[in-house]
């Protein structure tokens, strides 16, 4: 409560030589001590002080007047006797002090008989608060298995009395709830853990009541409460555990490459990145078969399969697997290993598989000759469930349009329904359906490469449309063409043609034929000076030959117009349509159309067939 005793005043100057509790001056004010004390709970109005001049004979001539804050509200003069008086309650909290004016006047004449003067009333404190926490709650974390002292966090109260005066705003802080886990420091408010080796898997939560009191903590201090709530983070001191000590898994033969054989899940008492895991496999009777890959969002090991199971080859693997901890701390190694690990037993179930053929793909090789129905070669594909099982061929149509080939149904030998040419295709590229018996819907399919062999059955003839004329001046034996051959068939060694004049010009040839014996010829004139009026066009027939078996041989003519020329063998003029032509036309275009003929020769060496065709590529 009050503490008048140690109040001190305030002084007032207005040329008064006031001294405290004494009512001397030489002139001027005089009053009585101005404090006034807070929260004044007595019935009656509260006696603030007196106001006295000297010139105040005490005959009534005087008023007192008081102006400035709350003057004639809060503070009330009675004008004759100059007794102040509070009105109503204050609170130091809310202000503090208050700055008022006061003067002497004649109450007739309104003079003044003192001059002005400024006075403060200050408001005296009594405890009238309690202290008060900053929050409400507070949220704390602090590491589980933390050391005895360990700083949780520090909590502050402050109390609206005055601090400068008395102990009404000193606090001291004392923990209501929470031991003996925690502790709290009386003077700072920190919060510390009191217990050693707390453990997050054992209890997460603690709400600890601390208490601030003023008065120093006395009695009769006020006091105010917080709640601390603190949460023990997660240390990784628990190592992961598989839930069992063997797993069984059963999968497919079938199960495709990647393919999820099993999941397998380790427990771990910790969270968050401590409960993190990596598993892998550290032994395997299959080794390479299998890998454990980590799923990060949930820690599950899923392991999956690497390469293709075969029931009929290997019925059940065995693997240990391991899982540890990603994140070992240091100071919890001696708690063990953080690793576990567990058996695994794969078991491979049968799975009713197509047939199997014996290769990837076939290449077969066939003679462009060869008759209908010819076989020319074979496949073959088994059922790995039972080789004894049937299996039926059949050919893909859609690679085979024009079902040139067949396949036996039975023993897989491939055939030709129609005869072939490896001049319009030298490769079949077809497919082959393999089909179990019993079991119609269990396909395979295979690539059987059909390469058609070359047979001779192509004659040479001539590769160009050769433009030839011979000037009616030519010497015997100039050279007038160059002529070469070509032949569609590719034999290995590659070509061998042979030129020669035909038969029947040979008598009376006015043109002859060089074979250069490197697949080219030269024709040559026979006789000096032709003459175009005498004769303006020669058919030159040539017989070009292979050198293959069979022997393949045609006869191509050439045509040779007779033209004039100057002394250096430069042509003038040819007959009387090719000068027409010739305006802006090439030599080319004088050149006339040679005309073959085609004799296919048997190997016994008699005429088989015969036919006119157009020699050379273009007309
Ligand atoms: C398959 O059967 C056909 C017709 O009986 C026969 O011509 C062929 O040689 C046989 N193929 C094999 C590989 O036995
Ligand atoms: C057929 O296969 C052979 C060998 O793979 C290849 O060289 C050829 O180009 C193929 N032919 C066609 C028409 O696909
Ligand atoms: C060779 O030329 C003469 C005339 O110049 C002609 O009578 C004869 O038929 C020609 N020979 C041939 C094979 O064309």
């Amino acid at each position: 409560m009050a503490h008048f005793e140690a109040l001190t005043l305030f002084f007032i100057t207005f040329g008064v030589d006031f001294m405290p509790r004494h009512r001397r001056s030489k002139r001027g004010w005089m009053w009585n001590q101005f404090f006034l004390l807070e929260e004044y709970t007595g019935t009656d109005m509260q006696y603030v002080g007196k106001l006295h001049s000297d010139g105040d004979r005490g005959d009534g001539s005087v008023r007192y007047v008081l102006t400035g804050e709350g003057a004639g509200s809060l503070f009330k003069i009675d004008e004759k006797s100059g007794d102040i008086h509070a009105t109503k309650r204050l609170d130091r909290e809310e202000k503090a002090y208050y700055i008022l004016h006061a003067k002497a006047v004649n109450r007739q004449t309104n003079i003044a008989l003192e001059g002005e003067s400024e006075f403060i009333i200050k408001i005296h404190d009594i405890n009238d608060n309690e202290p008060r926490f900053t929050k409400n709650p507070y949220y704390a974390r602090v590491p589980e298995m933390s050391e005895i002292g360990a700083s949780v966090i520090q909590v502050t109260a402050t109390d609206a009395d005055d601090a400068t005066y008395g102990n009404s705003a000193k606090v001291v802080y004392s923990i209501l709830e929470g031991q003996p886990y925690f502790s709290v420091d009386a003077e700072t408010g920190l919060i510390k853990t009191a217990l050693p080796g707390m453990d997050r898997e054992v209890k997460e939560q603690y709400q600890v009541v601390i208490q601030a009191k003023d008065m120093a903590g006395q009695m009769g201090g006020l006091s105010g409460t917080t709640t601390v709530s603190i949460t023990l983070s997660d240390v990784n001191d628990n190592p992961p555990r598989f839930t069992k000590a063997l797993y069984e898994f059963r999968v497919r033969e079938s199960l495709e490459l990647g393919g999820t054989v099993g999941v397998l899940r380790a427990m771990d008492a910790d969270i968050g990145e401590n409960a993190e895991m990596e598993y892998r496999v550290i032994g395997s009777d299959g080794p390479g078969m299998f890998e454990i890959v980590t799923n990060k969002s949930n820690q599950e090991g899923v392991i999956r399969l690497r390469k293709p199971l075969d029931f009929e080859r290997k019925r059940q693997y065995s693997l240990r697997v391991q899982v540890e901890n990603s994140l070992v701390s240091s100071r919890f190694l001696a708690a063990g290993p953080f690793t576990d690990e567990a058996s695994v037993k794969v078991i491979v179930e049968d799975v009713d598989e197509p047939p199997v053929f014996d290769r990837g793909n076939y290449v077969l090789e066939v003679k462009e000759d060869a008759r209908r129905n010819t076989v020319i070669g074979s496949v073959s594909a088994a059922d790995p469930d039972d080789k004894r099982s049937p299996v039926r061929y059949s050919i893909d149509r859609r690679t085979d349009m024009d079902r040139i080939f067949d396949v036996h149904a039975g023993n897989g030998s491939l055939f030709t329904l129609k005869e072939l040419d490896r001049e319009e295709n030298a490769w079949h590229n077809i497919t082959v359906i393999a089909t179990e018996y019993n079991t119609p819907d269990l396909v395979s399919r295979v690539p059987v490469y059909i390469r058609i062999l070359d047979v001779n059955d192509n004659a040479p003839t001539f590769a160009a449309n050769y433009e030839t004329i011979v000037c009616e001046n030519a010497k015997a034996n100039q050279k007038i063409q160059m002529i070469s051959a070509t032949d569609p068939d590719e034999p290995s060694d590659g070509h061998h043609f042979f030129f020669s004049l035909a038969q029947e010009a040979a008598g009376k040839a006015n043109f002859s034929v060089r074979d250069n014996k490197d697949n080219t010829a030269w024709i040559l004139t026979r006789r000096n000076s032709y003459h175009s009026l005498q004769k303006s066009v020669y058919h030159v027939p040539v017989v070009i030959s292979d050198g293959d078996f069979p022997r393949q041989s045609s006869t191509c003519t050439l045509t040779v117009r007779v033209c004039t020329c100057d002394r250096d063998g430069n042509m003038k003029l040819c007959n009387a349509e090719a000068l027409t032509a010739r305006a802006g036309l090439s030599t080319g275009a004088l050149v006339a159309i040679l005309l073959c003929v085609i004799i296919l020769l048997s190997p016994q060496g008699f005429l088989c067939e015969k036919k006119w065709q157009k020699c050379g590529n273009k007309i």
